[in-house]
């Protein structure tokens, strides 16, 4: 099954989502698993118009804690209950804004596990450490340090996401599709030394300015079970398109 998503970061009012989805709800294709992480503030209102579609619904972080003294911050049974079925972690704008750390995530995923939550981590080197040769290790210790509480029994509501910080967003230049390739295999290693050989295994998207001329490219790779993408599926007929194009790719619908 081959998963593609789309996380709107701060885009979009509950309306704006609910249209979104009302051009995307009839989509099904057999061998495809799609996601939306809209805003908070469109979950409630996103889940109703999912209602009875097979695309899960995710949040774009929780906190750690399951309530308490916390203004501001948004729970995992919170989300839950308005319809997330899945939450994503770490993602590199979090990490970068607001403070998002391994040691952090790692408190966060069984709280997020425990609610009956998917978790989505996203993990990806920085420039700077592809610069000085330590990628590998960057990804081993963000992996390592956040999946620390995960238990082996709760691997298959897990996905992860290597987008690395320098291919994310405006400015952000894709990944060749070799080096995606390399970094891959290494993050399957990592989750197979973790968790033991699965199968199906834990899946790996890529994102990272994915669009519609370079996502074949990746869909391709034997190690991309996914795609994660922002801008470029932002409109229904983006999200579409690219979609078609990878799964064309591969020789799905
Ligand atoms: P982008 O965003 O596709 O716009 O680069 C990807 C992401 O931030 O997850």
């Amino acid at each position: 099954m081959f998963l593609f998503g789309s996380n709107f970061k701060m885009h979009g009012t509950p309306a704006d989502t609910e249209r979104f989805i009302r051009d995307l709800r009839a989509l099904d294709p057999p061998d495809a698993q799609l996601f939306l992480i809209p805003p908070f503030t469109s979950l409630e209102r996103a889940a109703g118009a999912l209602s009875g579609s097979t695309i899960w619904l995710g949040a774009q972080t929780v906190h750690w804690a399951k309530e308490g003294a916390f203004t501001g911050a948004i729970s995992a049974p919170m989300v839950r209950a308005a319809g997330a079925e899945l939450v994503m972690l770490g993602h590199a704008e979090q990490r970068q804004h607001f403070g998002e750390t391994d040691a952090l995530i790692s408190r966060k995923v069984p709280v997020a596990l425990d609610a009956g939550l998917r978790v989505l981590l996203c993990v990806g080197e920085t420039r700077e450490q592809r610069d000085f040769g330590v990628e590998r290790e960057a990804i081993a210790v963000q992996l390592k340090t956040a999946l620390h509480e995960a238990m082996p029994t709760q691997a298959e509501r897990l996905l992860v996401a290597y987008e690395p910080v320098w291919a994310i967003g405006e400015g952000g230049a894709p990944a060749p599709p070799q080096t995606v390739a390399t970094m891959m295999t290494w993050i399957h290693a990592l989750l197979a030394e973790r968790f033991g050989e699965r199968e199906p295994r834990v899946p790996v998207l890529y994102g990272g300015s994915v669009n519609r001329d370079n996502c074949a490219g990746y869909a391709r790779l034997d190690e991309v079970d996914g795609l994660f993408v922002g801008r470029a599926a932002w409109r229904p007929e983006g999200f579409v398109e690219v979609l078609s194009r990878a799964l064309e790719s591969i020789g799905g619908a």
